[in-house]
């Protein structure tokens, strides 16, 4: 007679936060529970669930029963196995996570501004010393599999290059400003309206989520620790219909791209700004709030993940996929690899080179072109082609757009420094670099 299975142990989960991720992971845990413990090897029992305020109102699958504010003492609860942190910010998320790590318990988390800061590189660190498992698929690109990709997949790869439209809402603006020729006040709005951006966008169309991630990327995808404030960083506030239009014309998309690449042999770039990327390349393709990552590695070539980069469910998806295999791995008495740290600096962005696109607005009279010329030159930037447009509400002055030859970004600064300062010159409209000319 074949004697019954045992029964699936139990691993219970601390879920902190209980907002649009977190209670999209409670719908979930619950919805899922037999089909989890087949695939996990455990059954996942919530042990509770921490928020802000006990007096908000819940969805109705989130058991009163199971709510605290008092996260802290969740966290190093014996009873606790796995810590799942989805509160957000600095903190107290930091100090969770530590409490956790240190008690030896796994975390995930989808904490991306925390993982991108100085305490997320020292959270990454102790977790490796203590042998625990910190994981973070949903911190960049939501349901996209991009951190297991990388730290998994292409492990034994050399990765070249990895570049990204990581950020769904100015993705969203700069397509229907594409769609449309609309102005980009009027799509924020409508953006704000689709609760597609916050109130306050300031930390999406300035490239700061972008940036976030890019750090985060430079540690999984080349195991940089680099921070947040270490990112260049460029947003999508300056850029017009007529820029969009323009690039249209030549065959061009501009995307805001999240870049990590190798320079040499011991120097990343990590940088986050608008580009022209021709109409031909799989990241021209990728729409509305839509995501996409483009990794060129040595031997596997080009290859491109796409979906859905932020939304509860979405981002629910990748914290699960963390906590089966935090839960497998506890039950296997080991963690998922980390990336090997690398010791080596960024490259000072001055000396990146880029073609560029540039907009002023001249005087409208004879020498102004030739002064303008001259700024180029002097500073080292080539001028590929110059076209001159008409808009109506330039009255007495005159439209110039510049495409330049690939330059080295101080000097493309020094002459945009140069040509504000010229009495000819009212005003310097958008820089945008020109993707795929940085080698000529
Ligand atoms: N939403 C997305 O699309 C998305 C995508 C990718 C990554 N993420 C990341 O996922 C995390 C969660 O995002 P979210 O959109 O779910 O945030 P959210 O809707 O603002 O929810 C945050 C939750 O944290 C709780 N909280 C705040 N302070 C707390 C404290 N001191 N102790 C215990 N709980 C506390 C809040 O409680 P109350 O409910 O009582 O206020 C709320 O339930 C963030 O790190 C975010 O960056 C989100």
């Amino acid at each position: 007679m074949t004697q019954p299975s045992p029964p699936a142990p139990t691993v219970r989960v601390a879920v902190l936060g209980c907002g649009a991720v977190g209670a999209a992971l409670v719908a979930h845990l619950q919805s899922r529970a037999d089909t989890l413990a087949v695939q996990s090897g455990a059954r996942i029992e919530i042990a509770g669930v921490a928020v802000a305020d006990l007096s908000r109102a819940r969805p109705a699958h989130v058991e009163k029963d199971l709510l605290t504010d008092d996260a802290a003492s969740l966290v190093v609860d014996p009873s606790v196995d796995i810590v799942i942190e989805l509160i957000g910010g600095l903190e107290p998320a930091g100090s969770l996570i530590r409490a956790a790590l240190e008690s030896g318990k796994p975390v995930v988390t989808a904490n991306k501004e925390l993982l991108a800061s100085s305490e997320g590189v020292a959270l990454r660190a102790l977790a490796h010393e203590r042998g625990v498992d910190l994981l973070y698929e949903a911190a960049v690109a939501g349901a996209i599999p991009l951190v297991r990709v990388l730290r998994e997949s292409l492990t034994g790869e050399r990765i070249r290059r990895v570049m990204g439209i990581v950020n769904g809402t100015t993705n969203f603006i700069l397509t229907k400003m594409a769609d449309d020729g609309t102005e980009y006040a009027e799509v924020l709005a409508r953006a704000q309206e689709l609760g597609l951006a916050e109130r306050d966008p300031t930390a999406d169309v300035e490239g700061h989520d972008a940036a976030a991630k890019t750090a985060i990327l430079a540690g999984v995808a080349m195991g940089y620790d680099v921070v947040t404030s270490d990112v260049p960083r460029e947003g999508i506030t300056h850029i017009g219909s007529v820029d969009i239009e323009f690039a249209a014309r030549f065959d061009y998309v501009v995307k805001l791209l999240a870049v990590v690449e190798r320079i040499g042999e011991d120097e990343i770039s990590a940088r986050v700004h608008p580009a022209m990327v021709p109409k031909s390349h799989p990241l021209a393709g990728v729409r509305d709030a839509y995501n996409a990552v483009f990794i060129e590695g040595d031997w596997a070539g080009e290859l491109m993940l796409y979906g859905q980069g932020a939304g509860g469910q979405p981002t629910a998806s990748a914290v699960m996929g963390d906590l089966i295999d935090a839960t497998r791995n506890r039950l296997g008495r080991t963690t998922s690899p980390v990336p090997e740290r690398q010791p080596g600096s960024l490259h000072p962005a001055a000396d990146l080179r880029s073609a560029y696109y540039l907009t002023i607005d001249v005087e409208d009279r004879p020498g102004v072109l030739g002064l303008v010329s001259t700024v180029f030159g002097q500073h080292n930037v080539s001028i590929r082609s110059m076209e001159q447009i008409e808009q109506e509400e330039l009255i007495g002055l005159a439209r110039l757009i510049f495409l330049t030859h690939a330059a080295r970004e101080g000097d493309m600064n020094e002459t945009i420094d140069a040509l504000a300062a010229l009495d000819a010159v009212k005003r310097v409209g958008s820089t945008i670099r020109v993707f795929g000319d940085e080698e000529e």
